[in-house]
C-alpha cells in the first residue's frame, strides 16, 4: 500500500505492518499524488486525502483524478479516499469526491472527528459492493461495532438540518480564526507565505531560507509557542524545506494573534 509522502504515514504505515502489508511513500507536488511514482511504486493499493492533502493542503487535480482511475483500472487497484476535513472549505465550492469517478476502486472514509469531535469516534466507509462484507467483518473483529446510540443521535443531527446549520457557524468561527493567522503572519513575519489554506483547519507556512525549522520550533517552546515542522511528516526528514505545519482549529483569535506575535522574531530570521 502506497500512501502521500508528506501524508499520515505513521498511522497508515502502522495499520499496514498489522496487516502484513509494506507501506512505501509516493511523493506529493502541487497537484496533488505523483501518480507516476504510484505506478513505478509496485503498489496496489493507495491511502489519499484528494480534497485537502494532508498536511501539505493541495487538492489532488483534475488530470492527476484520472490518472488515478486509470492506473486503478489497470493494475485492480484500490484507493482509500480520507476525506477527513472537507467540510470547512473556504475560498472555493467544494471539491468533488473522487470517489463519483471510480465507485468500483474506491473506498471513501469520512469522519465527525473534525465537524464535531474526535471523541465521538463515529466515521464511515463507502465501498465498492464486494469490499463491504469484508469491511463489516474487519470492523466487527476489532471494536465489535461503534456505538449505537451515538450514530442514532448523529443521524438526528443530520436529518433534523442542524448538522448544517453547525457546519456553517462554524465555518464561519474557522475562518475568522484563519483570517487571524494570515494577519498575524502579515502583521510579525511578511516573509512567511501560507499555502494549503482553501479548507481544513491547518496552513503550511515556508519560512525564510535562512530560518531553520527545527531551531524556530525549540526555541519557540521555550516561550511556551507549541510550534509543528513539515519535517515530522516526511518519509526522509533530512529533505524536508524549512516549513511549519499550523493548525488554527482549536486556538481562539486571541491565541492566535499573541502566540505569532511572540514567535514572530523567531519566523523572520
Ligand atoms: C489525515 C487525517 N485522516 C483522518 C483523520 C481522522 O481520524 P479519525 O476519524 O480516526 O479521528 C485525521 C484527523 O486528524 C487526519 O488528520
Amino acid at each position: 500500500v502506497a500512501f502521500e509522502d508528506p501524508g499520515y504515514s505513521v498511522t497508515v504505515s502502522n495499520a499496514a505492518a498489522r496487516a502484513g502489508i509494506s507501506a512505501v511513500p509516493v511523493p506529493v507536488d502541487e497537484s496533488g499524488v505523483d501518480v507516476s511514482a504510484l505506478s513505478a511504486s509496485g503498489a496496489r493499493a493507495v491511502v489519499l486525502t484528494p480534497a485537502h492533502q494532508w498536511p501539505t493542503g493541495v487538492v489532488l487535480s483534475p488530470q492527476r483524478r484520472l490518472q488515478l482511475a486509470e492506473w486503478a483500472a489497470g493494475c485492480d487497484g484500490t484507493i482509500i479516499e480520507d476525506d477527513y476535513d472537507a467540510e470547512f472549505r473556504y475560498d472555493r465550492e467544494p471539491v468533488g469526491a473522487f470517489q463519483g469517478l471510480a465507485p468500483d476502486r474506491v473506498a471513501a472514509i469520512g469522519t465527525v472527528s473534525k465537524s464535531l469531535a474526535p471523541a465521538l469516534r463515529l466515521g464511515w466507509v463507502v465501498c465498492p459492493p464486494g469490499l463491504a462484507p469484508l469491511v463489516v467483518e474487519e470492523k466487527a473483529l476489532h471494536d465489535r461495532g461503534s456505538p449505537v446510540i451515538d450514530q442514532l443521535a448523529f443521524a438526528t443531527l443530520v436529518q433534523s438540518g442542524r448538522f448544517d446549520r453547525h457546519l456553517r457557524r462554524m465555518r464561519a468561527s474557522y475562518g475568522r480564526r484563519r483570517a487571524a493567522l494570515v494577519d498575524a503572519l502579515a502583521a510579525h513575519a511578511p516573509k512567511v507565505s501560507l499555502t494549503g489554506l482553501a479548507a481544513g483547519f491547518h496552513a503550511v507556512a515556508h519560512l525564510p531560507g535562512e530560518v531553520a525549522e527545527q531551531a524556530v520550533i525549540a526555541a519557540a517552546r521555550e516561550r511556551s509557542v507549541g510550534l509543528y515542522g513539515m519535517s515530522e511528516q516526511r518519509a526522509d526528514r533530512s529533505l524536508s524545506p524549512s516549513q511549519l505545519v499550523l493548525g488554527f482549529g482549536n486556538l481562539s483569535e486571541r491565541a492566535i494573534a499573541s502566540g505569532i506575535a511572540s514567535v514572530g522574531d523567531l519566523l523572520r530570521g
